[in-house]
């Protein structure tokens, strides 16, 4: 099987007017624009799609106000779905697993979160992570400013759930991601495919006897275009959740917001690329493995910094 990484995620979203102001801001571009719903891409065409919750016709919801509803992952080939259909009818007959179309299989996960698969439309960049090449030295030229980002894909999502072990379970044995990492008991990292980006998703243990989004990651160029994106979302008014900084785990660099379709939305940059040969470590939850640095709450620009004497 080659799940190809995530298609389509579908918000229930409360406020449709603040929903379209932030994805907006956050740089996709909108495609679709309905009374129904507003559909984004990223620039590999990733889709983010905004519904009225109330929309009878959405999935139900993990959670109260607006939140994710559905999950929609790529898959390479049509035998990708005729796989995924037959373990899933053999090893989880309890999913509600639904063959929709000949390209589209619904089902429940165990968290009670609506997920689909179907054939990927999405056309990776260059920017994927493991196929850029080093930048060439920089002579006599400036280097690259962002005044805004442009989202290449949709990375990861994550979830904080109350059984961890169990859902684990459901998407390693049944769908055949992978384990990348784990803080001991607390968290697992999956992969859906031997190689690629570090995860694609993790579970973390919820606060509570819900299941819960976390958040949402988009993937963006560099390191320079997670400060500039931040730097242009933060000045629309919306609230950093956490960083800018730099996760141990990964090794990207992050700058979360929180996202008024629910949860929060990431940018990231440089993250690990692993191949089947990468073994998964277990580590301790701590702060150590968590960031290597991190800011609390955004950077400011210039005019926004108040000048300290030097003596
Ligand atoms: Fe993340």
């Amino acid at each position: 099987m080659a799940i190809a990484g995530i298609e389509r995620v579908v918000f229930g979203v409360e406020d449709m007017a603040e929903g379209r102001r932030f994805f907006n801001d956050w740089g996709m571009t909108l495609v679709e624009d309905l009374p129904t719903h507003l559909l984004y891409r990223t620039v590999d065409h990733g889709q983010i799609k905004l519904v009225p919750a109330a929309d009878p016709t959405l999935p139900a919801a993990i959670e109260p106000g607006s939140t994710v509803r559905q999950l929609v992952w790529g898959v390479e080939a049509l035998s990708d779905i005729d796989d995924l259909e037959a373990r899933v009818r053999t090893h989880a007959p309890n999913s509600a697993v639904r063959r929709v179309r000949l390209d589209l299989l619904e089902l429940t996960d165990p968290m009670g979160l609506a997920i689909a698969f179907t054939l990927t439309q999405r056309t990776p960049t260059p920017h994927c992570a493991g196929q850029v090449a080093q930048p060439s030295p920089r002579v006599d030229r400036e280097g690259t400013f962002y005044t805004g980002a442009e989202p290449q894909r949709i990375g990861h999502i994550v979830f904080t759930t109350p059984d961890i072990d169990g859902v684990e379970a459901f998407y390693c044995t049944v769908l055949g991601f992978r384990p990348s990492d784990r803080y001991r008991g607390r968290a697992v990292f999956l992969r859906c495919r031997a190689e690629g980006e570090h995860h694609n998703l993790f579970l973390l243990k919820s606060p509570d006897s819900s299941s819960h989004l976390h958040h949402l990651a988009f993937g963006v160029r560099d390191i320079h275009e997670v400060f500039g994106g931040g730097m242009a979302v933060a000045k629309g008014g919306w609230p950093t959740f956490m960083g800018p900084g730099r996760h141990v785990i990964s090794s990207c660099y992050f700058w979360y917001f929180k996202n008024p379709c629910g949860g929060a939305a990431e940018y990231y940059a440089d993250t690990d690329w692993v191949t089947e040969k990468w073994q998964a470590r277990e580590l301790p939850q701590e702060p150590r493995y968590f960031s290597e640095w991190m800011l609390t709450d955004g950077v400011s620009r210039w005019e926004g910094v108040q000048q300290q004497s030097i003596k």
